[in-house]
């Protein structure tokens, strides 16, 4: 299992300065900053599009872990990695071809991973761990931020992490919703080794005590 990393969300930054706030993630001692984009379609939220990262890419260093959440990933990846994100992740839940999307992100040149809802089984992601870099969780059904941990979702983090230690493989696995001081220890003790946190960061008076908090978790 890899090292804690925390991965604050732009979900819950200021969207009017979206280049602030990010100062404060690094401010924090972050290395790693969480995109989420939405389509109205597969999640009922609209977010940011390649534009946004675009932009972003020249004023910070931080590791950008774009989240989509689309129906159809397959015809964004390109536009998105362009845009220079570092690691894109792709959910199983709509009907494309999730094996061809992991591909087109292998050719393109970016870390890739695969996310599943809170109640998509584990095995949905099963075919494709010899191929990702990170597998996602999600503690919360995807659109919104701020919304409460669904802790059951660990069940599936520890049978994910069974499977990478069975396989000798070294994905990430990576825990998205609701994630905060209190329960990210959970987390850890099931096999996860990224934390997103959108509320729980941002809200947080020291940010880089929370920061420490997550990333010294044993
Ligand atoms: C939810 C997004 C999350 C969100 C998490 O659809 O994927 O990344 O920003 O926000 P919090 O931490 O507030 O639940
Ligand atoms: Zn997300």
């Amino acid at each position: 299992m890899g090292s804690p990393i925390l991965a604050p969300s732009m979900l819950a930054a200021d969207h009017t300065r979206l280049a602030e706030d990010i100062k404060l993630v690094e401010a924090a001692g972050c290395t790693w900053l969480h995109v989420d984009i939405m389509d109205g379609h597969f999640v009922p939220n609209l977010t940011f599009g390649p534009q946004t990262v675009a932009d972003l890419r020249p004023k910070t260093e931080l590791f950008l872990d774009v989240h989509l959440m689309l129906a159809q990933p397959q015809h964004f990846v390109e536009a998105f990695a362009k845009a220079g994100a570092d690691q894109i992740t792709i959910h199983v839940e709509p009907s494309y071809d999730v094996g061809a999307c992991l591909d087109q992100l292998k050719d393109l040149g970016v870390k890739r991973g695969v996310v599943i809802n809170p109640r998509t089984p584990a095995e949905a992601v099963e075919p494709y761990l010899r191929e990702v870099d990170i597998v996602l969780a999600m503690t919360v059904q995807p659109g919104f931020g701020g919304q409460s941990f669904q802790q059951d979702v660990l069940e599936k983090t520890a049978q994910i992490a069974k499977w990478r230690e069975s396989l000798g493989l070294d994905f990430r696995i990576e825990v998205d919703g609701g994630v905060n001081a209190e329960n990210a220890p959970l987390c850890r003790a099931k096999g996860v080794d990224t934390f997103v946190a959108g509320t729980a960061f941002f809200k947080s008076e020291d940010r880089s005590l929370f920061r420490k908090n997550i990333e010294t978790l044993d």
